[in-house]
């Protein structure tokens, strides 16, 4: 059966951000908080969506989102919105900014705290907070999904935030809004989109339709990857990475695997989240090279552009690894600066990911054994 899930509204293009003052209204929000990070506003991002809001509008602003969501971060964007009295959010930033919003969004209007929320999701209601998404990196997707996660502690596992009452209730993505993004950053959150085609796409939910979209977002990504990391002002390279990171983000209503299961193995310290997926897909792929039935890896490999033959799992394996070396990524782990050594728990914390729920087929422990130890070099 396939159940296919609507996204939120979006508006796509250079430009897109204009029609953020007409959305506010429509929502009756004049008193938003713009929660983003210091970089967001050190790099002049901020100033551009204040500039597209009326002189008048009274604009609440917390910028200490930090790299990777905690629920500390979240709570102190709440002091700020309840004393300002604000009502409706605004994310402008990349995953962690994102996600930070969909659990802000559940806690200004629950009379609930955080940690509570995320171990009882079915907590969460529709009474939320209005919440509009503006990305400001290529990949994560989080623009629009019903998801995410958020550290209780900066170095603890992060937990999940998962309901369709914290989907955005709309994003604007305006590539304009990622033409900073530094060159290292355009590389790991663009590898982390094709995680994510290639995980939706391969996922063991049907869904024709959002295949299709994976499909082209995998193409995109192949296509324009290197363009956007060697030349930041390459408009054409950053839209058509928007786009990816968009159809990226469609995919993951299909479910993800194990890769970013691996993600989460390896998430208990402060690495990259889309640097860890890519350095970790190429095993995963090899892993499902002769055991995935019928031509799913042989389409994937089409819309990479490589040779689509029984070979294909192998084959996407190594030309990830190559794109990872040439736009200047790491290829194990290890090299990350990760430097834990319990095999064992990584196994574990591997086999009990709520990701392989929806994986293709799901590895068991010897098997994820011998993955993590490809992933860790
Ligand atoms: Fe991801």
């Amino acid at each position: 059966m396939a159940s296919i899930l609507n996204f939120p509204p979006i508006h796509f293009d250079f430009g897109a951000i204009k029609e953020l003052t007409l959305e506010l209204d429509k929502r009756k929000i004049d008193r938003p908080l713009v929660i983003t990070d210091q970089g967001i506003v050190k790099h002049g991002v901020y100033r551009k969506l204040r500039d597209a809001l009326p002189d008048d509008m009274a604009v609440s602003l917390f910028d200490k989102i930090p790299e990777n969501p905690t629920i500390l971060g979240v709570e102190q964007a709440l002091e700020v919105y309840k004393k300002n009295s604000c009502n409706g959010i605004i994310g402008l930033g990349g995953g962690s900014v994102l996600d930070s919003g969909k659990a802000l969004r559940v806690i200004a209007t629950h009379d609930i705290s955080l940690i509570d929320v995320l171990g009882n999701l079915d907590k969460i209601t529709a009474n939320v907070a209005p919440y509009i998404t503006i990305p400001t990196t290529a990949g994560t997707g989080a623009e629009i999904t019903p998801g995410g996660g958020i550290h209780p502690e900066p170095n603890a596992p992060a937990l999940a935030i998962r309901s369709i009452h914290v989907r955005p209730d709309l994003a604007i993505c305006d590539p304009e809004f990622t033409m900073t993004l530094p060159p290292r950053l355009t590389a790991a959150t663009g590898m982390d989109a094709l995680t994510h085609c290639v995980e939706g796409f391969l996922s063991n939910n049907s869904n024709p339709p959002t295949e299709a979209i994976a499909l082209d977002g995998t193409r995109r990504v192949i296509n324009f990857i290197d363009r956007a990391v060697t030349d930041g002002d390459d408009r054409e390279a950053r839209s058509e990475m928007s786009m990816a990171a968009l159809e990226g983000g469609m995919a993951i209503y299909m479910g993800l695997g194990p890769i970013h299961a691996l993600s989460m193995t390896f998430g208990n310290s402060p690495l990259h989240h889309g640097t860890l997926v890519t350095v970790a897909m190429p095993a995963v792929m090899r892993f499902y090279n002769d055991r995935i039935k019928g031509n799913a890896l042989e389409r994937i490999a089409e819309a990479m552009g490589l040779t689509a033959d029984k070979e294909s799992g192998n084959r996407i394996a190594d030309a990830v690894a190559e794109i990872n070396a040439k736009i200047g990524l790491p290829s194990t782990v290890r090299e990350m600066g990760y430097d834990k050594t319990d095999i064992g728990q990584m196994v574990q914390d591997s086999c009990e990911s709520h990701f392989n729920f929806s994986a293709p087929i799901r590895p068991n422990a010897d098997e994820y054994e011998k993955i993590v130890i490809e992933v860790l070099g």
